[in-house]
């Protein structure tokens, strides 16, 4: 009988340490490093891998621990937050799948305690209104779609094309607000630049990646058939992507199809493709600031009790292309 419960006893303990083992594991260091996440929607996008690598550099600067999250979709997010509490995280910073779930993702995150920055998508409250309250990193929109426009405006009248037999396929995403106004900028730019403003054609894309913006821009051009030339606008690279393999699926030549995306580093492979196609560059901001800047002040914040700035907007942007990717990319240490 002794024997068994000593044996018991034995077992129990290296269950006990068994577990903390794996919590170990799991949730990284047991001693004093302050722990911070980064959750963001599309973990699959080189965009959001730049923000996580530049967030690490921030977390080797100042001494923090990066707990990087992938979080596809409401469900992910909210359990995403239990388990960074259970953890020990003071905080996170979050590019959210819906920018509706803000108000969930901010009781929850109170309800532990828990500062939150977010970054890209900014949050809506339940009746639909920017959460200003909640300190956002993001770029400038409306400022970046502009300039896509004036870029594809620019290389069309390079190529010496027809406005008469041009046209626009905008591929659309306005429930997400940073989309809606880089496409709303991009367009008043082209139309400002002189492109006939009835033959700008706006379709909306029922996934943020490049299937479900092929299949809109699939849907846009069976519509015009008599269309030579297209440019194609859309709030991101994979958007752009998708217009420009619809083109390729239905017979256009690269040379007849101008595509800018914006994100830049989500276009690496494109650019560095043996052959040319209708994609001609990409726009690329800044992750590498996002992502060290805001969850430096998320960091600022819970160790030192300093405000982040509610809004903070990064302008800068340069075109990439073919030509000149490899240097610029390179100049960011990307
Ligand atoms: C949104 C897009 C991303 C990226 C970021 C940049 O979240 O979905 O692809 O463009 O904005 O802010």
């Amino acid at each position: 009988m002794k024997t068994i419960r000593k044996t018991l006893a034995v077992a129990a303990l290296a269950g006990t340490a068994l577990l903390s083992a794996s919590a170990h594991a799991f949730f990284g260091n047991d001693d004093d490093t302050l722990k911070l996440g980064y959750l963001v929607k599309q973990p699959e996008e080189p965009w959001f891998q730049t923000e996580w690598s530049f967030a690490e550099k921030a977390g080797e600067k100042y001494g923090f621990e990066v707990i990087k999250m992938a979080v596809p979709d409401g469900e992910k997010t909210l359990n995403a937050i239990d388990t960074l509490a259970a953890s020990g995280a003071k905080g996170f910073v979050i590019c959210t799948p819906d920018p509706k779930l803000g108000p969930a993702i901010m009781a929850k995150a109170k309800s532990y305690g828990l500062k939150v920055v977010t970054v890209d998508d900014q949050f809506l409250n339940a009746k639909g209104k920017p959460m200003t309250d909640v300190p956002l990193v993001m770029m400038a929109a409306s400022q970046i779609g502009q300039r896509q426009g004036q870029e594809l405006y620019k290389e069309m009248q390079k190529r010496g094309w027809n406005p008469a037999d041009s046209a626009v396929m905008a591929i659309t995403a306005d429930e997400l607000d940073t989309a809606r106004r880089r496409v709303d900028g991009s367009i008043s730019a082209l139309k400002e630049a002189g492109f006939p403003a009835d033959q700008i054609y706006r379709v909306p894309t029922k996934t943020n990646d490049i299937p479900g913006a092929l299949d809109a821009a699939n849907s846009l051009l069976v519509q015009y058939p008599n269309v030579k030339h297209w440019l194609v606008v859309g709030m991101n690279d994979n958007t752009v992507l998708g217009g420009i393999r619809a083109t390729e699926g239905q017979g256009f030549d690269a040379q007849n199809v101008i595509g800018i995306g914006i994100n830049g580093v989500d276009a690496v492979n494109e650019l560095a493709k043996s052959k040319p196609t209708g994609f001609y560059g990409s726009l690329l901001p800044s992750p590498d600031v996002h992502g060290f800047k805001s969850i430096e002040s998320l960091y600022k914040w819970v160790k030192d009790g300093v405000e982040p700035n509610k809004y903070v907007e990064v302008t800068d942007v340069v075109l990439i292309t073919r030509d000149n990717y490899k240097a610029e990319l390179k100049k960011k240490g990307l």
